[in-house]
C-alpha cells in the first residue's frame, strides 16, 4: 500500500514541491498558530503539496487548470478500486480501445509498428514530426493529392475519423507523442473512466494520466515539444530515434493497469481536501472566513504551464481542443507542439502583470489577516534564467507593502538561513528555492 510520505510521483511535473512539502508543512502550522484552520493551496498544480497539509489540517486546493484538480482531488480522496473493479476496467477499456483501431487508425499502427520493427528512420522520422492526423487536417493536407503512402493513410484518418470525440487523443496526439496505438489505448481508458461517478472518475483519470505521462515521447518528459529527430541543419539524431523506439515499446494497457493499482492502494488524506478548478483571483476576492493561512507557489517564468501539460488537460476535460496556430517562415502553421487553442495565460508568466497580480493576492490576505506563506522558485533548469519574470527583491517590497512581519528563508539549506534585503544577491539565493512567511499578527 501507498502510504502518505512515501514520495508519491503522479506525473512528471516541473517544479513540484514534493521535496519541500515537509518545510512547506512546518512553515504552514507556524503560521496557523494553533488554529487548525483551513489552509489554500493556491496553486496546487501536480497536488503533492496539497495532499502532504492534507495530513496536519483540512484543505482548499486551488488551479486553474482541469488536470490538476483532477490529480489532486484523486491524491487526496482516492478511490479504491477492488482487483475485480480493476479487472473489469480493463475488460472495458479492451473491448473500447479494439472499437477505436477497428476503424482508419488500423493502417496507421500498423504502418508504425512495421516502422519500428523495421528500424526505418525515415518513417519514423516522418510520424514523429509530421504523424498528427489533427493537424493534417487542420493544413488541409487531406484535400491535396497525396504524395506517399503515409500521407494516404493520413488523409483517410482525417476523413474517417473526423470529429470522433472517442479518438480525440489519437487524432491530436498519436504518431507525435505517442505511438498510434497508445494513443488509442489512452483514448479507451479515458472514455472508460469518463463514465464513472465522479470520484471513481477521478482516480481513474488520474491513473490515466500517470500512463500519458510515463509514455510520452517528448523534450523533457512533458508536453512542450515533441522529440525533435531532425536538426534545424537536416541531421536526424540518432539518440532520439532510440528514445523513440524505446518509449513506443510498452503496451498503455500495462502500463495504466500498473498504475490503476497504485492510485488505488493509496491512503486518503487525514483531513478533507477540497480541490477546485479555479482562477487564484476569484478565490482570494472571496476566500472563506475558515481559511487561515494561504500557500502560494505560482509561476515565476515566462512559459506559462498551461504549455507543459496541454496534454492531461485535454484528457481530464475530454474536449475537442483544437490546435494553435503558429507562425514559422512567415506562414501560419499549427503549433509543433500542437497546443490547445484556448490555453491559459498566467498573468504571473507575463512581466507587466506579474508585481500586480502579486500585491492582489497580499492586499486581499492582509485585509482579512490571513497569513501568507510563498514560494520563490528558480527557473527549472530546462529554461533559461532570464525568463524569470520577478526578481526577490520586488516580491519582498511587494510583501512588505501588505504585511508587518515578512521572513524568507532558504529552503532546506544548512540552517535553515534567514536573510535580508541587503543579501539577496549572494549566489546562495540565486538558485536556491525561497520559502517567504507573511503575517500580520
Ligand atoms: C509552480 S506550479 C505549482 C506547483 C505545485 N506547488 C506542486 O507542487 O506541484 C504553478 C501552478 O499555478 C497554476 N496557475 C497559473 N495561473 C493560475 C491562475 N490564474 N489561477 C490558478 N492557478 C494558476 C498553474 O496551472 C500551475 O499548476
Amino acid at each position: 500500500m501507498v502510504t502518505l510520505g512515501t514520495g508519491f510521483k503522479p506525473i512528471q511535473y516541473l517544479g513540484n514541491k514534493s521535496r519541500l512539502s515537509e518545510e512547506i508543512a512546518a512553515r504552514v502550522t507556524r503560521l496557523d498558530g494553533g488554529r487548525r484552520s483551513v489552509v489554500c493551496d493556491l496553486f496546487a498544480g501536480s497536488g503533492v503539496v496539497s495532499r502532504r497539509l492534507g495530513r496536519d489540517q483540512s484543505v482548499l486546493a486551488v488551479d486553474i487548470q482541469e488536470y490538476s484538480r483532477v490529480l489532486t482531488a484523486a491524491q487526496c480522496s482516492p478511490h479504491r478500486f477492488a482487483r475485480s473493479q480493476q479487472e473489469e476496467f480493463l475488460f472495458e477499456a479492451r473491448k473500447f480501445a479494439d472499437s477505436i483501431m477497428n476503424t482508419e487508425l488500423q493502417s496507421l499502427i500498423a504502418l508504425e509498428r512495421d516502422a519500428l520493427a523495421r528500424g526505418d528512420a525515415n518513417l519514423i522520422t516522418e510520424i514523429v514530426e509530421n504523424g498528427s492526423v489533427a493537424a493534417w487536417a487542420i493544413i488541409g493536407g487531406h484535400k491535396r493529392a497525396v504524395q506517399s503512402d503515409f500521407e494516404l493513410l493520413l488523409t483517410r484518418a482525417a476523413k474517417g475519423l473526423e470529429g470522433n470525440r472517442s479518438a480525440t487523443i489519437s487524432r491530436y496526439y498519436g504518431g507525435v507523442y505517442f505511438g498510434y496505438e497508445q494513443a488509442a489505448v489512452i483514448d479507451a481508458l479515458a472514455a472508460v473512466a469518463y463514465g464513472l461517478e465522479p470520484e471513481a472518475r477521478d482516480t481513474a483519470l488520474a491513473a490515466v494520466m500517470s500512463t500519458a505521462s510515463e509514455l510520452v515521447a517528448s523534450v523533457g518528459g512533458h508536453f512542450a515539444q515533441p522529440i525533435r529527430i531532425t536538426t534545424r541543419n537536416g541531421q536526424r539524431k540518432q539518440g532520439a530515434l532510440t528514445a523513440v523506439a524505446k518509449k513506443r515499446r510498452p503496451s498503455a494497457m500495462h502500463v495504466f493497469a500498473k498504475w490503476l493499482k497504485a492510485w488505488s492502494d493509496l491512503q486518503p488524506t487525514r483531513n478533507p481536501v477540497a480541490a477546485l478548478r479555479a482562477d487564484f483571483r476569484d478565490v482570494v476576492a472571496d476566500l472563506p472566513r475558515s481559511v487561515g493561512v494561504v500557500y502560494a507557489d505560482p509561476p515565476y517564468t515566462r512559459d506559462h504551464y498551461s504549455r507543459f501539460y496541454h496534454v492531461l488537460e485535454t484528457i481530464a476535460r475530454g474536449d475537442d481542443p483544437g490546435i494553435s496556430t503558429a507562425t514559422s517562415r512567415g506562414a501560419k502553421a499549427p503549433s509543433r507542439g500542437l497546443y490547445r487553442t484556448e490555453r491559459h495565460q498566467s498573468p504571473f508568466s507575463v512581466v507587466s502583470e506579474a508585481p500586480g497580480a502579486l500585491s492582489g493576492i497580499a492586499e486581499a490576505l492582509a485585509m482579512r489577516d490571513v497569513s501568507l506563506l510563498l514560494s520563490y522558485s528558480p527557473v527549472p533548469n530546462t529554461e533559461k534564467p532570464r525568463d524569470r519574470v520577478m526578481t526577490l527583491e520586488t516580491v519582498l517590497a511587494i510583501l512588505e507593502a501588505n504585511f508587518r512581519h515578512v521572513q524568507a528563508h532558504v529552503a532546506e539549506s544548512v540552517g535553515h538561513a534567514r536573510f535580508n534585503v541587503a543579501r539577496l544577491n549572494t549566489p546562495m539565493t540565486l538558485g536556491a528555492e525561497v520559502l517567504i512567511s507573511c503575517t500580520n499578527s
